[in-house]
């Protein structure tokens, strides 16, 4: 028979609490698909004059840019019944006032750009599907119009990169100066 000897103890280090496998899920799924759109649209500038190329890039941009669409409302129900475990030491209160504000907008430029970039190529005349099937148009076919959503759409992509930059460099600042658990949680 085993018995324990009571003069052992052994000691376990106490695990990160993380934020769930959904949110983390999403978080770095939906942070892939927002760098391919923007890779492939950039991309499809040097192709000027190559329309099959032009084509395909500018098709995966499309189903990317969907791709992060269809997702957020799931991820900001994910985030809004799962939320964040706090982070471990707690950061001073200027910053954890930051967090609310900040992840809000990185929701509401998550949303707008591709909504913005489904306008764009409606008003271009293009049919987009998805799953299959067409989506109803927003919007009616006007060149003019197009190009003037495209401009927004742009604008609002390139807020969302600024923003993105500036909450990594964060995160970064977080893990390797205040050496907190914040970015171990989305991990
Ligand atoms: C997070 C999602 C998205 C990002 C970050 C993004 C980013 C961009 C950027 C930066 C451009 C400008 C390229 C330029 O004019 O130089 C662009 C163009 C465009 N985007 Fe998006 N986009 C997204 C989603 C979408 C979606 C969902 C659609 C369509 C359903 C779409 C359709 C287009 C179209 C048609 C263009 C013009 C391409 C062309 O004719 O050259 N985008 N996008
Ligand atoms: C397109 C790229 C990205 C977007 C749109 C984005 C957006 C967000 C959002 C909305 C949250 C709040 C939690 C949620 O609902 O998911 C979040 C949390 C977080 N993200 Fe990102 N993120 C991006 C990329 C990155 C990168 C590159 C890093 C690391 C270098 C990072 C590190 C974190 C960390 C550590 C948290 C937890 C922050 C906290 O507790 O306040 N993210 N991100």
């Amino acid at each position: 028979m085993l018995e324990r000897n009571p003069n052992l103890k052994t000691t376990t280090a106490t695990p990160t609490p993380k934020a769930s496998l959904a949110l983390r899920g999403l978080h770095w799924f939906m942070a892939l698909a927002i760098a391919a759109a923007l890779t492939l649209i950039y991309v499809n500038e040097l192709y000027v004059g190559h329309f099959s190329v032009q084509k395909v890039l500018t098709n995966a941009h499309i189903v990317a840019g969907l791709s992060v669409l269809v997702l957020v409302p799931l991820r900001f129900a994910v985030h809004w019944l799962l939320p964040l475990p706090p982070i471990t030491p707690a950061p001073p209160r200027w910053q954890a006032r930051l967090e609310a504000p900040v992840h809000a907008t990185l929701y509401l430029l998550m949303l707008a750009t591709p909504v913005l970039g489904l306008l764009v190529a409606q008003s271009s005349g293009r049919v987009i599907g998805l799953f299959g099937l067409a989506l109803p148009a927003l919007i009616g076919r006007d060149i003019a119009l197009s190009h003037s959503l495209e401009a927004i759409h742009e604008n609002l992509a390139l807020a969302l990169l600024c923003l993105v930059a500036a909450h990594a460099v964060a995160a970064l600042t977080h893990h390797l100066i205040r050496r907190d658990d914040t970015l171990k949680r989305m991990v």
